[in-house]
Order: C-alpha cells, then sequence, then structure tokens
C-alpha cells in the first residue's frame, strides 16, 4: 500500500516513519490541493491535516485512493459525499484536544479580562514599568459564562469556569441533563444565553446549519458589554456582523481563535478588509487557530491518525466517519 501524510513536520514524520516500516510512505510538510495532487495520483491512503482540500477534483485524481485519514475532529475540508460514492473511507480523530481547546478559550477570556497581553505589548513597546486604567480588569468570579455546546469541549469549559466560580448557563442542541446536574448549571434556551451571559463561548461545530450562528440579530439580543470567545468554527460567526457589534459596543471584546474564510486568510497575507479591522481593534485577539496545538494533543492526534491506518491495512476499521 502507497501511503502519504500531509502537513505533517519533520518532527512528526520521524514520529510516524517507526510505525510504517515496510510499508511505502511519503511525507509532505504542504498541505494536498489541486496544485499539487499530481505528487500522490498513485497512493491508496492519504492523510492530511484541515488546511488540505479534498474536493471531488482532488479525489478523482488519485484512482487507487480507498482510505482517507484525517489528522483532525473536523472533516469539511473532505468531500466525503463524494468519497464515498467512489467507496473511500474516511477516518477522523474523533476526541484529542478537549481539555487542550478548552484550556485555551480560558487564555482568551483571562487575556481580554485581564488586558495581559495588551499591557506586555505595550511595557515592552514603552519601556513603561506603570500600570494604567485601560489595564483595569474585572474577576470571572461571579460571572456569567454561557457555554454554545457542551460536547467534549464544552464540558470541559464548564468544569474550568466551575472552578473560577462563574455561574454557568449552557445551550446544546442535545443537552446533557446528568452532566449539568453533576456539575451545577443550567441549560437555556440559546436567546437566554446570549441575553444572560457576560461571556460567550462558542464551541458547536461548523454544520450548514450553524453557519453564521452568531449574527447581526443575535448580537443585538445580546448584554451590553459581553465577550465573544470563538474557539470552534470561524463560519459560526458573521465577521460583519461581529465588527459592527463592536463598533456598536454591544461586545466589549472578541477572543477569536478561528476566522471566517481561514483558508484563504492563510494563502492571503494581506487578508480581506473585515478581518484586517478585527485584528487592528485593541479589544480583539486573534490567534491563528492554534487552540488544538500542544504537545500533547498533537500526540494523541498522530497516535489516532496511526491506529486509524494500521486498521484500515489491518480490516479492523475504526474511527470511521458517518
Ligand atoms: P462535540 O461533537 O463533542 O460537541 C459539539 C456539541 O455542539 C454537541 O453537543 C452538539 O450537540 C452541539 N451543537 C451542535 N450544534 C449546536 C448549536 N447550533 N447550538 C448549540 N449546540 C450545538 O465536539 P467538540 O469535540 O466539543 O468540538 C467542538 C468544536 O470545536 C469542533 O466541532 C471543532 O469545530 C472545534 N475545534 C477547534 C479546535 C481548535 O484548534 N480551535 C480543535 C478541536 C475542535
Amino acid at each position: 500500500m502507497k501511503i502519504a501524510f500531509f502537513e505533517v513536520s519533520k518532527t512528526r514524520q520521524d514520529f510516524l516513519r517507526e510505525f510504517f516500516n515496510g510499508e511505502d510512505v511519503s511525507f509532505f510538510e504542504e498541505k494536498l490541493n489541486e496544485s499539487n495532487v499530481d505528487l500522490v495520483k498513485d497512493v491508496d491512503v492519504v492523510s492530511v491535516f484541515v488546511d488540505s482540500d479534498l474536493n471531488k477534483n482532488v479525489i478523482e485524481k488519485i484512482p487507487n485512493l480507498k482510505f482517507i485519514a484525517t489528522q483532525s475532529t473536523g472533516f469539511n475540508h473532505i468531500d466525503c459525499e463524494y468519497a464515498f460514492s467512489k467507496g473511500i473511507k474516511v477516518s477522523n480523530v474523533p476526541a484529542y484536544g478537549s481539555h487542550t481547546v478548552a484550556e485555551f478559550a480560558f487564555g482568551l477570556i483571562l487575556n481580554l479580562s485581564r488586558n495581559i497581553y495588551s499591557a506586555n505589548a505595550y511595557l515592552r513597546e514603552t519601556l513603561d514599568y506603570n500600570y494604567f486604567p485601560w489595564m483595569e480588569g474585572f474577576n470571572l468570579e461571579g460571572k456569567t459564562i454561557g457555554v454554545i455546546g457542551t460536547g467534549k469541549i464544552g464540558k470541559n469549559v464548564v468544569k474550568i469556569a466551575k472552578g473560577f466560580e462563574m455561574n454557568v448557563l449552557a445551550y446544546d442542541l442535545y443537552p446533557d441533563i446528568d452532566f449539568a446536574k453533576e456539575n451545577n448549571f443550567e441549560y437555556k434556551d440559546f436567546d437566554e444565553v446570549l441575553s444572560k451571559s457576560d461571556i460567550i463561548t462558542l464551541h458547536a461545530p461548523y454544520t450548514e446549519e450553524n453557519h453564521h450562528l452568531i449574527k447581526k440579530e443575535n448580537i443585538l439580543k445580546m448584554k451590553k458589554g459581553v465577550y465573544l470567545i470563538n474557539t470552534a468554527r470561524g463560519e459560526l460567526v458573521e465577521t460583519e456582523a461581529l465588527v459592527w457589534g463592536l463598533e456598536e459596543k454591544i461586545i466589549a471584546g472578541a477572543g477569536l481563535d478561528v476566522l471566517e474564510g481561514v483558508k484563504q486568510l492563510k494563502d492571503d497575507k494581506n487578508m480581506t478588509i473585515l478581518n484586517h479591522k478585527l485584528m487592528k481593534m485593541p479589544n480583539v485577539i486573534v490567534s491563528p487557530h492554534m487552540a488544538f496545538f500542544t504537545r500533547e494533543a498533537v500526540l494523541s492526534i498522530m497516535q489516532t491518525t496511526v491506529d486509524n491506518i494500521k486498521g484500515f491495512l489491518s480490516d479492523n476499521l475504526q474511527n470511521l466517519v458517518k
């Protein structure tokens, strides 16, 4: 079997190589898309991360392809419907960063609530070792956090929030009532979570139904001065509406690990005007989709991907996308 890994750094390549002795394996640091698919036109298995684009045209150009192992939870970068129609199986990594991403969400929250990043940048620039009124923050203790999506990541956010003695409100299409009882918080409807939260944090997947879950009409329902955290997917938030909400001061600040159109942004260093505007706002922190990126999570991703491919090779399929 010919196996090709994309979007893997040299260190990860060394780790992966050890598991595939005897197989014909190739590694690429770049992402897989229409521009370079010829590199792998004769492989049986490809493994990619989220910046690759396995659309119909790419899949078509790999006629022997039997298995796609994405090194991620999300699989919206793969045309699964088309893959399935060709008998190609797709696997993902269902869980790897549920603590990792939840911790990062709090990194963004604390940076916004205590101005840590801005104060550090100011100090470095001015060498002025004084604090100023704009650096005054607010306590998380006693504040209300609205958790949208209480799956694996959202649940850890709830637990961390409880550690800060915050009030938790949550909204999920499928509430986990037992978890709510165990952790002493309540599920409310979407509008109530929006209107009562001091901080809203998104942990729902991107689906067609969830496109622009946060749009102008929903921002209008939010408490004035709310903070919005998005470590889920950029397309959950309508950028234009977010900029509007920030300019109108309905939203006091935002912590964004993901932006709309992130793939284009990676290739277009000038960025689109609106996202550029977000980046320039002092009350907005943007990070380059790195909430998952810890030593522990990466190791777990690699190990599960190896297990998924090994499972395919030994007819013992696991973690299949359905
Ligand atoms: P999960 O599948 O365990 O939980 C998602 C939850 O969201 C489910 O309980 C589901 O019922 C709920 N949900 C779906 N649509 C909803 C809606 N409209 N309103 C409220 N709840 C809704 O997923 P997990 O592992 O917690 O991950 C959540 C998302 O985090 C992923 O889909 C992915 O987009 C993102 N993620 C981001 C990473 C990063 O590095 N920034 C890394 C890993 C995941």
